[in-house]
């Protein structure tokens, strides 16, 4: 079996100003935060806002730093968006696509979102893929049928050499800010299912060392429960990754 590393990546969404981000900064700075995680062989991860993007790239030490969005475009007419060309100048390479937040209230499509996708890989970011079912969606038992044309359609036409650059987030959105997690065993079992249908699309290797996150309403006190999944290699974190003490715990608690 291959041994993939943890990532615990926390989605700060429309939360923290400039100067919550620095107090942040300055709070895992103190617990080492960074290097305790590594040793574990966890990597960390936040996306703040784009307005503190820069801060908590200048000020926490070592921590990935991502876009919680970008435009396919590299410039031009696009309102409020922002560019892999602006990320990259304050040196960040990493952004989440296709948040169910995004799909939800901006009509955000799997076609959309393969089309950032594809602008992040020619660049060579790390692309945090984010899917998962509506309540009514797993009621309807439809959570397989949604996943796979999630995953096949917002990942098609990418070649095999850079899909090592994306890491999938299985989110259920009935779980995410509700406190109703879905089980260790629901997690388990759509992370395998995500995993065969990469090897489908690509190959074993790159489903063998693809991670794949676990996100919704994850806590310092059941976090242990899904990274024990072996299928799990991570969570998404919302609100348990906001204040630099519950942060730590999640990183303790791994
Ligand atoms: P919560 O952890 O607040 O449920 O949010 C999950 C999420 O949407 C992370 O992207």
């Amino acid at each position: 079996m291959v041994s993939r590393k943890k990532l615990l990546m926390g989605n700060w969404k429309m939360n923290h100003t400039i100067s919550d981000t620095i107090s942040f900064s300055k709070a895992i700075n103190d617990f080492n935060l960074v290097d305790v995680a590594s040793k574990k062989g966890i990597i960390l991860a936040i996306a703040p806002t784009y307005l503190s993007l820069d801060t908590l790239k200048k000020n926490a030490k070592g921590l990935i730093v991502s876009s919680q969005d970008c435009h396919y475009a590299s410039h031009g007419a696009f309102t409020s968006s922002i560019s892999v060309d602006m990320l990259k100048e304050i040196g960040v390479t990493w952004s989440i696509i296709g948040h169910s937040e995004k799909r939800q209230y901006e009509g955000e499509t799997d076609l959309d979102c393969n089309r950032k996708i594809k602008t992040l890989l020619d660049n060579d970011f790390t692309a945090v893929y984010c899917v998962g079912e509506t309540s009514k969606e797993y009621d309807d038992n439809l959570t397989k049928d949604v996943i796979l044309s999630q995953v096949r359609t917002g990942l098609q036409n990418i070649d095999s050499s850079k899909a090592k650059n994306v890491v999938i987030a299985y989110e259920p959105v009935w779980s995410i800010g509700t406190g109703k997690n879905a089980s260790k065993e629901i997690a388990q079992d759509i992370c395998s299912y995500i995993r065969s249908i990469i090897k489908d699309m690509f190959n074993k290797d790159v489903a063998d060392n693809m991670l794949i996150l676990y996100g919704g309403s994850v806590k310092p006190e059941n976090i242990h429960d899904y990274l024990a999944c072996s299928d799990v290699d991570g969570a998404l974190v919302g609100g348990a990754s906001l204040k630099a003490d519950s942060f730590k715990a999640l990183v303790d608690n791994i």
